[in-house]
Order: structure tokens, then sequence, then C-alpha cells
């Protein structure tokens, strides 16, 4: 697969691990970052890797890109989310950053625009379980999930042929965000730990890549997808998943607290429609996917992790 594909976001969890993907497919790779939340250790030096440094809100960064690289197809990864009170640079990164991104997309006549949505554009209180795609959309009140919808929409509106996948929680190698590089770095550093009282869909990056790598070569119609397991695990299930791979048994039961009022009981997507037009399903399970974390962490380490959500007091 000789394909050039342009990666905003691409040194992040999900977006190196897409570029790793095609990069081993023969595919030609471009990644613009600015390295917010993305880490330079998450891309080795490879010859048909290009990075460039920069901000998805600057237009004529993104256009000179864009004009230098002439992408093929474009996977949209870039996205602000570490503080939930940071109104103004969630809409520069994911508003007018994705406006740049479509512009140029446009403009430089790419083939597939691939976004990544996050699934708190549902809202927190979802009116079925499974969430199906014709479930209304409803991103407030969190700054994030606005942001993120104002852009999906955007997308849709440009007229590019897209394809918006609605993300469950994804987790593995690199991710250091949500629960589970919070409870590696509080359990191995002997802090006390407490979980939410809700739950979710936890996909493993690997799975979840399997699907955005047939979407890059062409399967899936325009519009949007899930990509999902389709079946949650409570917080406290993956919290003893994670003493299971670190062998670690403590004294008492966890404390499980309320969650806070900007988090949701559960939020479960249905996959079926990803499952038919991609031929796909998961093949990770929960325990295989907690234990490949765990061991990134352990030879990584944790410098940060990062929560869209407003933090309840340790
Ligand atoms: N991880 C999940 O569970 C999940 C769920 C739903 C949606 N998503 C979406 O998937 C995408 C990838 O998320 P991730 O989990 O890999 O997060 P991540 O933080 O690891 O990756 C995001 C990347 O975007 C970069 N970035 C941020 N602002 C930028 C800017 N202004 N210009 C250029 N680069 C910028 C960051 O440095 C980082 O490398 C995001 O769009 C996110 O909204 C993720």
């Amino acid at each position: 697969m000789g394909l050039r594909t342009l990666i905003t976001g691409g040194a992040g969890f999900i977006g190196s691990h897409l570029a790793d993907r095609l990069l081993e497919r023969g595919g030609e790779v471009l990644v613009l970052d600015n390295f917010a939340t993305g880490r330079r250790s998450n891309l080795d030096a490879r010859p048909k890797l290009s990075i460039a440094e920069g901000t998805i809100a600057d237009a004529s960064f993104v256009n000179e890109q864009f004009q230098q690289f002439r992408p093929d197809i474009v996977v949209h990864a870039a996205a602000s989310y570490k503080d939930p009170n940071a109104w103004e640079e969630d809409s520069e990164t994911n508003v007018l950053g994705t406006v740049n991104v479509v512009r140029a997309s446009l403009a430089a006549e790419v083939n597939r625009l691939i976004y990544f949505q996050t699934s708190l554009c549902y809202g927190l209180h979802p009116v079925e379980q499974p969430i199906t795609l014709a479930h209304p959309i409803q991103p407030a009140p969190n700054s994030y999930a606005i942001s993120k919808t104002a852009a999906e929409q955007y997308i849709a509106m440009s007229g590019i042929p897209f394809l918006t996948f609605r993300l469950a929680n994804a987790y593995g190698p690199r991710n250091i965000s949500g629960p589970l590089p919070t409870f590696f770095h509080r359990l191995t550093n002997a802090l006390p730990c407490f979980v939410a009282d809700s739950r979710r869909d936890f996909i493993f990056v690997q799975d979840l890549i399997d699907v955005v790598e047939k979407a890059v070569e062409g399967a899936g119609e325009t519009g949007a997808y899930h990509i999902s397991t389709g079946t949650d695990f409570s917080i406290q299930e993956l919290f003893e998943t994670t003493l299971d791979a670190l062998s670690i048994t403590l004294e008492k039961p966890v404390e499980v607290r309320e969650r806070g009022e900007d988090d949701a009981f559960t939020i479960l997507l249905d996959p079926k429609t990803t499952q038919r037009d991609f031929s796909w399903s998961p093949r990770t399970s929960l325990a295989d996917g907690v234990a490949a974390a765990v061991d990134y962490y352990q030879k990584f380490g944790i410098t940060e992790t990062y929560t869209h959500l407003k933090l309840q007091s340790e």
C-alpha cells in the first residue's frame, strides 16, 4: 500500500499506533502535532515518516504542510481535552483547527477525511443502551464534547468524503488519559485509589486500529460509525484487572465513589454497522489489553495523566 496519509495528532496515543501500522504496510506518513499531549518517543524515526511540529489552529502552517505533502488520506486525530475549563483551547484546536484541516483537505482534493469523535456527544444520560447511531446528539455540558461535535458537524457540512468514528474508551500502550494510567500510577506509588460508580466500554487500541486501517484503504461509507466492543465493564472491574496485571493484592476493597456530575453512568456503543461494513470484530480481552498497557507503563513510566472530566478531590 503506497498511500500518503497525513495524521494530525499523530504523536498521540491513537495517531502514533496508526502511523506505525500504515508505515508497516509500506505507506508514507506525515504527522502534524504540537505535542500538547503527544510524546516524541511515541514515534521512532523511519524513512517514510515525516513530522511537522505546529498547531492545526494556524491555517498557514496547515496549508503549507498539505501543499508540500499532497496526502491521499487525512486522519484527523489532533484534539484538545486536557483541561475542562480551557474553552478557548478546546475551540481553537477542536473547532478552528478542524475547519483548517477540512479546508486544506478540500483544496488538496483528498480521497477521504477520517475523524474521531467522543461518545460524550450522546450526552450524560443516553436514552438507549446500547447507543445506536440514530441517538440524539447532546454534547453539553462538556467543553471537549461540544467542540468535538461542532467539528464533526463542519466536516459533515463540507461535502468532503468522510468517516467519523465515535469511539468507546480506547486503552493500551501509550494511553495516558483516563482511569487506567491513573490506577497504574497510584498503585505503583502506594497512593490511595478510588473508583467512580460508572461503567464504560473499553476498546483495545490495536482492535481500533484494525478498523481505521481498513477505512484508510477505502472500506465503509461516508458517515458515522462506532468503534466499540458493545460490552461494558465497571470502573471497579477495570481497577481489579489492573491489580491482577500488577500482581497486587489490596488489604481492603477499593473505595467506590459517586461519579461526578459531568460523568455518565455508562456509555455503551452499538458496533453492529461497523462489524458489518468492516468485516470486523474486536479480538483482545480486557485482561490481555490491560496487561499490555501495564507492560508499557512499567517500561516507559507515566509523567502526566489527563482527563476531560472535572477532577474529584483526592
Ligand atoms: N482515546 C480515546 O478513548 C478517545 C475516545 C474518543 C475520541 N477520541 C479522539 O481520538 C483522537 C486521538 O485521541 P488520543 O486518545 O490519541 O489523544 P492524544 O492526546 O494521545 O492525541 C492527541 C494528539 O493531538 C495533539 N494536539 C493537540 N492539540 C493540537 C494542536 N492544536 N495542533 C496539533 N496537534 C495537537 C496532541 O499533542 C496529541 O499528540 C482525538 O481526536 C480524540 O478526541 C479518543
